[in-house]
C-alpha cells in the first residue's frame, strides 16, 4: 500500500492505493486561510500537521487493517509558499501562500534583475517564493535574520514526517531560485535575492526517496518507521503524474480555485515573456509548461457567495450543452492575473450589463470569462512551442459538462473525463510514493486513467465563440487603462 497526501489550498487529502494502483480509500481534513490584510494569504503550518494526524486517525479508524501494509508516502502541495524555519526547525511566521500578492513590488524588482528570467526560465511572479523572502527581509528583518531554512509547503510536511530538509525539482522550480534547465539551485539567483544555498533544502527528483519516517511520527500516525517518503511534487506536477501527462503533447486543464492549462515537455524550452510557467517535471529528465489563471472556480465561488447559492447549483442552470456566447462579458481577474498578463493589481469586470440580465446571464458570463482566459493560456503555450493534442479535465469545474464542452470548443482540443474519481494530485503523490518505495520506473507507473467519455469541440459554434474571445481580449487593455 502507498499513501498520497495532497496538501491543497483548503485541505489535506490522503489517498491509499494498493500495489496495483487500485484506490482503497481516501480521507480529508480542512484548514483555513487567513487574509489579515488586502493581498495577504497565509496558513499556519501547524494546521497542516494537525490535518495529517487527522487523516491518519481517520484511516486507522476506517481501515484498521491497512496501516501496517503502508510502504511508501508521497506528498504533493500547493506551490510557491514560503515556510520559514529557525535553526532548530521551529516555524518563524505563518506560511505566505501562492496567492499572496503582497510582494508584487519585490517581484517586479527581481524580475528586472538580469539573470532571473534567463536562469529560472520564468517571470518572477508576485506569488513566487523569492520575492516573499525579499519582502520579509524588508518588512520583518528580525525574522529574516533568524531564517535558517526555507521550505515549500509540502517540503515542510516532509520535514515533519522525516526530519529531513529536502525538496523536489518540480516544486523548487517555482521559487525563482532554481536553474530550471540544470535542475539545481542557482548561486547567482540566490545571491541576487540575499539568500544562501545552506538555507535551501537538498534537491531530489520527485520519485526519489528522501528517507523514512521519524520514529515518534510513525508511532503517532500508527505506521511502521520503515515507511519510505518520496521527495514528492508541486501540486500541478503531481496532478500531471496522476493523469499520466509526462510527455510532449499530453496535458490537462484544471478547473480548481486557480485554472491551469498544462502540457508535458520532453525538453527545456522556456518562454518567460509569454508568462507561461516552465518548470521541471516530478520525474527525471522531463519538464512541463503551464498557463495559470488565478480565479477559475474561485470566480464561480464569488458569484455563488454573491447570489447565495452553491457553485454546482449555479453551473446546473446552464444545462449540459453550450448554445453560443452571451452578450455579457466577465473578466475573471478577481485576484489579479498571471498568464498572460502578469498583473497583480488588475481586477475583474462585468461589461455590457443589461436591465434584462438575471442570475443565469451572470453564471454564463462567469463561466465564459474563465474559459476565454484559458484560451489566452493556450495561445501563450503555443507561443512557447507547445503542441497540445489531447486534454484531460480535472478539478471541481470539470463536473459541469457545459463548462467542459465550452473549453473543448474554445481550445479546439478534445477534452476527456476520467472514468473514476481519483486521478488528481493525491493519486500522483501516491504514485511518487510507490516509485520511491519500489524503484519502479515512472513511465510504467504514471499511466493515463481509463476515460469515461471525451467531449469534442462544437465545430458549429466555434466561430461565434472565437469572435467572443476576440472581444474579451480587446476588453483587457481598456479595463487596464481604466484601473491604472
Ligand atoms: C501554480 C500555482 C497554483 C498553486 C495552487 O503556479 O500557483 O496552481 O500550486 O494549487
Amino acid at each position: 500500500m502507498f499513501v498520497g497526501l495532497d496538501l491543497g489550498t483548503s485541505g489535506l487529502r490522503a489517498l491509499v492505493i494498493d500495489d496495483a494502483q487500485q484506490v482503497i480509500c481516501a480521507y480529508e481534513a480542512s484548514y483555513d486561510t487567513a487574509r489579515p490584510h488586502p493581498g495577504w494569504s497565509e496558513q499556519a503550518p501547524a494546521d497542516w500537521t494537525a490535518a495529517c494526524i487527522a487523516v491518519f486517525d481517520q484511516l486507522r479508524a476506517g481501515r484498521p487493517d491497512l496501516a501496517a501494509a503502508i510502504r511508501g508516502i508521497g506528498v504533493s502541495g500547493h506551490m510557491h509558499g514560503a515556510t520559514l524555519l529557525d535553526k532548530s526547525g521551529a516555524v518563524l511566521r505563518p506560511c505566505m501562500m501562492w496567492n499572496d500578492t503582497r510582494s508584487a513590488d519585490q517581484a517586479a524588482r527581481l524580475d528586472a534583475t538580469p539573470g532571473f528570467r534567463d536562469i529560472s526560465g520564468n517571470i518572477v511572479f508576485p506569488g513566487f517564493t523569492a520575492p516573499k523572502l525579499l519582502w520579509v527581509a524588508e518588512n520583518e528583518p528580525d525574522i529574516f535574520a533568524r531564517t535558517a531554512h526555507v521550505h515549500l509547503p509540502k517540503d515542510y510536511l516532509n520535514f515533519w514526517l522525516t526530519g529531513i530538509h529536502a525538496s523536489d525539482m518540480s516544486d523548487s522550480a517555482g521559487t525563482s531560485w532554481l536553474d530550471v534547465g540544470a535542475r539545481d539551485w542557482s548561486p547567482a539567483l540566490l545571491d541576487a535575492s540575499g539568500m544562501r544555498r545552506d538555507q535551501m533544502p537538498d534537491l531530489f527528483e520527485g520519485t526519489a526517496p528522501i528517507g523514512t519516517l521519524r520514529p515518534d511520527i510513525a508511532a503517532r500516525l500508527g505506521l511502521s518507521p520503515g515507511v519510505i517518503v518520496a521527495a514528492g511534487a508541486g501540486d500541478n506536477a503531481a496532478a500531471a503524474c496522476g493523469i499520466g501527462a509526462l510527455s510532449q503533447g499530453q496535458g490537462f486543464v484544471s478547473l480548481g480555485t486557480s485554472g491551469v492549462l498544462l502540457t508535458g515537455r520532453d525538453s527545456y524550452t522556456p518562454n518567460a515573456a509569454s508568462a507561461v510557467h516552465t518548470f521541471c517535471h516530478a520525474v527525471p529528465g522531463r519538464w512541463y509548461q503551464m498557463g495559470v489563471i488565478l480565479s477559475a472556480t474561485d470566480s464561480l465561488n464569488w458569484l455563488a457567495r454573491t447570489l447565495d447559492q452553491s457553485p454546482a447549483e449555479l453551473a446546473a442552470t446552464l444545462g449540459p450543452a453550450i448554445g453560443g456566447p452571451g452578450r455579457l462579458r466577465f473578466l475573471p481577474y478577481l485576484s489579479g492575473e498571471r498568464t498572460p498578463h502578469n498583473d497583480a493589481d488588475l481586477r475583474g469586470a462585468l461589461i455590457g450589463l443589461d436591465i434584462a440580465h438575471g442570475p443565469r446571464d451572470l453564471v454564463q458570463a462567469v463561466i465564459e470569462g474563465v474559459s476565454f482566459a484559458l484560451r489566452d493560456n493556450l495561445d501563450a503555450l503555443n507561443s512557447a512551442g507547445a503542441d497540445l493534442q489531447s486534454l484531460i479535465a480535472i478539478g471541481g469545474g470539470a463536473q459541469s459538462p457545459y463548462w467542459v464542452e465550452l473549453i473543448a470548443t474554445l481550445l479546439d482540443i478534445p477534452v476527456s473525463l476520467p472514468a473514476r474519481g481519483e486521478f488528481g494530485a493525491a493519486l500522483g503523490a501516491a504514485r511518487l510514493g510507490l516509485c520511491a518505495a519500489t524503484g519502479a520506473h515512472p513511465d510504467t507507473v504514471m499511466t493515463r486513467p481509463a476515460i469515461a467519455h471525451t467531449i469534442h469541440p462544437r465545430g458549429d459554434l466555434r466561430d461565434a465563440y472565437m469572435a467572443a474571445h476576440a472581444a474579451f481580449s480587446q476588453s483587457y487593455p481598456a479595463i487596464k487603462a481604466l484601473q491604472s
